[in-house]
């Protein structure tokens, strides 16, 4: 038999008494440990309690993250919305490539450091955690319309895939083992490989002076939302886009708003990373900007006015908005340029296993 550790065993033991389904889940053999490095300059990381890292699961989530088989016309993979020569984005403003060819409301966001994201997935944060999250495009009907016992049975059918989920957590295979494993394999899509990293982390890479100066605009200018080495808060803020937030499309405009119905959340999206943000134009939750000339155009002199933007892109003569001169956004351009990370989007250990 396998090793277990004392602290998975105990921990078994504990969930063994509080409730016998979920004892199987827990108990990771040691072998099938997954242990998932996180760069030095990067956030400490803690593995989830009820879906720890296992090399089956993250294998079975890789799988299944490129797998056709997920969506019901059998024509759509998680893959084909986040690829990963766009750090996992889709190039385009808003979606329309889902099973019923609808234009989606929102423009696809990247999937990795989401490891780090510990205040809701979504741009308005109203998914809990990557293990629920996946039932939201597995189901929607504009996105992978999937009907979940066929899913199972479609995947059932697959020996690689029995085997795999048996290995992983032992009690077959289900919709939720689905999610879990597509959760674990997005935890390991860490992003910290730019060479701004490098340099962060004294790897022998020096930056231009015009990356420097971009990078101390940004610290001095931006960060206080794209804040640390996450370059997100993970927050909501209403950053200006919009000045008026009427709705008639299920508070899809509203932004957090529509999480938390507290009138200070409307118009308020999750601010994104700048990592690699020169891979995943168009911007912002609907993709209105196709360049990041023009966002930095908003930033500098297109911010609206309204009752929740957010009091830091208040200047101290308050006026709104972040000037910057052109040889600024330039500076900006060259930093932003500098938080492409070329390993991610090479990386062969997390591309489509079957290619
Ligand atoms: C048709 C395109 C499409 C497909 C297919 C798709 N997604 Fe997405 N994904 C999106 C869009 C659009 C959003 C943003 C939705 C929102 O915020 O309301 C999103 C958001 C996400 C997020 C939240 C990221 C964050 O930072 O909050 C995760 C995680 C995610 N998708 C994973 C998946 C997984 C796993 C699959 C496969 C089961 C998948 N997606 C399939 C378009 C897609
Ligand atoms: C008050 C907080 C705040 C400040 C300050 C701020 N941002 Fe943002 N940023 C956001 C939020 C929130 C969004 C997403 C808004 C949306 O989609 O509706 C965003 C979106 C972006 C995007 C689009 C990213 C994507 O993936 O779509 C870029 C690029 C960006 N900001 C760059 C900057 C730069 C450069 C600065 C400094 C000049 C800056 N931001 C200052 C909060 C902020």
């Amino acid at each position: 038999m396998t090793k277990v550790t004392a602290y998975t065993l105990s921990l078994a033991l504990l969930m063994l008494v509080s409730s016998c389904k979920k004892e199987e889940t827990n108990l990771v053999v040691e072998d099938d440990k997954y242990h998932l490095s996180v760069p030095q300059n990067m956030p400490a990381w803690v593995d989830d309690v009820d879906n720890p890292l296992t090399k089956s699961g993250v294998a079975l989530g890789r799988l299944l993250f490129f797998d056709k088989r997920l969506s019901g016309n059998n024509q759509l993979s998680c893959a084909s919305c986040h690829q990963q020569q766009l750090a996992f984005s889709d190039g385009v403003a808003l979606n329309n490539s889902g099973v019923s060819k609808q234009q989606l409301h929102r423009h696809t966001p990247t999937v990795f450091n989401l490891l780090w994201s510990n205040t809701g997935l979504f741009w308005d944060g109203g998914s809990t955690n990557l293990e629920s999250q996946a039932f939201g495009p597995l189901t929607s009907l504009d996105e992978m319309a999937q009907n979940l016992y066929e899913l199972e049975a479609e995947l059932k059918a697959v020996p690689k895939y029995r085997e795999l989920f048996d290995q992983a957590f032992g009690n077959g295979i289900t919709s939720a083992n689905v999610a879990k494993a597509l959760a674990q394999f997005q935890r390991t899509l860490i992003s910290a490989g730019s060479r701004y990293d490098k340099f962060k982390r004294n790897e022998g890479t020096t930056l231009t002076e015009l990356e420097l100066q971009g990078l101390k605009l940004v610290e001095e200018k931006c960060k206080s939302c794209h804040q640390g080495e996450l370059f997100t808060d993970n927050k909501f803020h209403n950053n200006g886009i919009d000045g008026s937030f009427t709705d008639d499309l299920e508070g899809l405009y509203q932004g957090r708003f529509r999480v938390t119905f507290n009138p200070k959340d409307m118009g308020a999206f999750k601010t994104p990373t700048l990592r690699n943000v020169m891979l995943t134009a168009p911007y912002m939750h609907d993709g209105r900007f196709a360049t990041i000339d023009d966002v930095l155009a908003h930033y500098s002199s297109g911010i609206k006015s309204s009752t929740t933007v957010d009091q830091l892109l208040f200047q101290n003569n308050g006026q709104l908005g972040i000037p910057l001169s052109s040889n600024q956004k330039e500076a900006i351009k060259a930093f932003l340029n500098a938080l492409t990370d070329h390993e991610l989007i090479t990386n062969k250990t997390i591309n489509n296993p079957n290619e």
